[in-house]
């Protein structure tokens, strides 16, 4: 039996945050390819073509997603520890993963500089529900008051793809930047767009 070529699929980490340190390609590519060379020598056939589906590679690091600060509430922890929690017009609707899969995510605040010391923060979605997290643990600046920008990167694989209208939150638009020039690419959901299906009364 031949086989001619060999599709390994997906699943190459990317850096979700700063502890993240994702295999550099090249190192991967030669990994695969000895690893499927030993297995094709061991069963006396010829190597395969081999190809790859690096779906998150490719996309999840193109994309951050930005929100909005609507409050901010300093929690005393149990142990005295306190955290900051920064509620933004979003949430699980437009990155599940967290509350999916405990997910990692950093974040920062994009719509200035801040020489605030930084404090203990965790960023969450407006659904009403206690899972309703986009990033855990984050420091971020202390004086990060309602209606800054908040910049979660690496959000381009699995957050789109899974979003929904729960809530009947509107998905936000999807904006395309290059070369410093931005353009909207997905405009924003329209409550029009979620009453479409609607079929009315018979
Ligand atoms: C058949 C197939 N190929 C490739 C991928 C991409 O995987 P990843 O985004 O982890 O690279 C997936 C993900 O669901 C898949 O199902």
């Amino acid at each position: 039996v031949q086989m001619p070529e060999m599709d390994l699929g997906g699943g190459f980490g990317i850096a979700y945050t700063t502890q993240d340190d994702p295999a550099d390609p090249a190192d991967l590519a030669a990994g695969m390819r000895a690893i499927v060379e030993h297995e094709c020598r061991a069963l006396g056939i010829e190597r395969p073509a081999l190809s790859i589906e690096p779906g998150r590679a490719v996309v999840g690091p193109s994309m951050c997603t930005v929100y909005s600060v609507g409050t901010v509430k300093p929690v005393r922890l149990d142990g005295g520890a306190r955290r900051t929690y920064v509620s933004v017009d979003g949430g699980m609707s437009d990155n599940v993963r967290t509350a999916l899969y405990d997910a990692d995510y950093s974040c920062t605040v994009a719509n200035r500089a801040s020489a605030a010391p930084p404090v203990l923060a965790r960023v969450v979605g407006k659904h009403c529900e206690a899972g309703d997290i986009v990033v855990k643990d984050e420091f971020l600046p202390g004086d990060v008051a309602p209606g800054d920008l908040v910049a979660v990167p690496a959000t381009g694989a699995y957050c789109r793809s899974l979003a929904s209208n729960y809530n009947h939150a509107l998905r936000p638009p999807v904006i395309a930047v290059r070369d410093g020039v931005a353009r909207v690419v997905v405009r924003r959901e329209t409550e029009d767009d979620l009453l479409a299906t609607d079929v009315g009364d018979l």
